[in-house]
């Protein structure tokens, strides 16, 4: 027999040998959920992930740094007092966010690319990610013009990266025209340009209290039964001045990642969603599966997929467990 492609794998060094993807600490980036109060608190659908104060993430932060994670996505958890129709919470300098981008350049420098969510659901007292009419109709424009002023107040507190979630149309260029306008000509755009709705959200909603208290996200998150809408999207985005590109959730559109691998030279970032995550984790925790392996296997599919980095909770536990290094 000419061919015996079982040669190649014979031994574990042989297979590092002509191992074609790999997943490595600084592919990783770690979410956080930051809240105005001191202290943390479990998110029950998330083990080992918490809704944490401003000085409990940034010891977190130095902790993970220490072994390696040097990515961070902030996503602001602020009480519901502060939730308004309007969101005003999101553009105001001392909101959570900001405090916390301050905070952790002033700790870390550039060791650290702190990245935030910029999305209005987290402000909005009805949970939808614009400003919504009396129709309940979510106006884009509006929208955009928050969400740049929300931008615009991240990059004043020091961040490296804006990432709107929000998926309204035209808010790449608005933050970006915003951002440059105040002079802000460094700070990167990671554009969500792939983003379905469904039930992939689910836990995450639990964490960021930040559900729609009406209706659902169907007529501005994209539909997953389309693959050629979300490309369109994202030259769009690139068009407009995004720098990267989100797709979301990772492993249902591992299809689309190498897709539009194919059609931008822009890096491509894969969001391990939290119930990519929380599957994991229920499957593991009754018994059904190995958990850590799982979810290194899940990893490294979105890797070979193309993605060149990943928003993960999974992070700090692969570092932690020395499952990667
Ligand atoms: C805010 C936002 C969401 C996620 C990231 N940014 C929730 C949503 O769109 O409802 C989901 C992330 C996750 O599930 O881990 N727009
Ligand atoms: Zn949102």
């Amino acid at each position: 027999m000419l061919n015996r492609s079982r040669r190649l794998r014979t031994s574990a060094a042989m297979r590092n040998l002509v191992a074609e993807t790999d997943l490595r600490p600084r592919h990783l980036i770690q979410p956080h959920f930051v809240m105005p109060q001191a202290g943390s608190t479990e998110i029950s659908s998330m083990p080992g992930i918490v809704n944490a104060g401003v000085e409990e993430t940034l010891r977190q932060v130095e902790k993970d740094l220490k072994k390696g994670l040097s990515s961070v996505l902030l996503f602001g958890v602020p009480d519901d007092a502060s939730k308004t129709p309007d969101a005003r919470y999101a553009c105001d300098h001392n909101g959570v966010v900001p405090v916390a981008v301050k905070a952790l350049k002033k700790a870390f420098g550039s060791d650290l690319i702190v990245m935030t969510d910029v999305c209005l659901c987290g402000c909005t007292s009805h949970g939808h990610c614009g400003i919504v009419d009396e129709e309940g109709v979510v106006r884009n424009d509006e929208s955009v013009a928050i969400l740049a002023e929300m931008a615009l107040r991240h990059a004043e507190a020091g961040a490296d990266v804006a990432s709107p979630s929000d998926m309204m149309d035209g808010r790449a260029g608005a933050i970006r025209a915003k951002l440059d306008e105040h002079g802000f000509t460094q700070t990167s755009i990671l554009c969500y340009a792939i983003k379905h709705s469904g039930a992939y959200y689910g836990p995450f909603r639990e964490a960021a209290h930040s559900s729609p208290k009406f209706g659902d996200r169907k007529t501005y998150q994209m539909d997953p039964r389309n693959a050629r809408e979300g490309l369109r999207d994202a030259l769009l985005d690139i068009e407009e001045g995004a720098d990267m590109l989100m797709v979301k959730p990772a492993l249902p559109n591992l299809d689309l990642i190498w897709r539009l691998r194919e059609r931008t030279l822009a890096p491509i970032c894969a969001y391990h969603v939290s119930s990519e995550f929380s599957s994991v984790k229920a499957a593991d925790r009754l018994g059904w599966v190995n958990g850590d392996q799982l979810m290194y296997e899940h990893l490294i599919a979105i890797r070979r997929a193309g993605a060149d980095m990943i928003v993960t909770y999974a992070g700090r536990e692969a570092v932690e467990k020395g499952w990667i290094s």
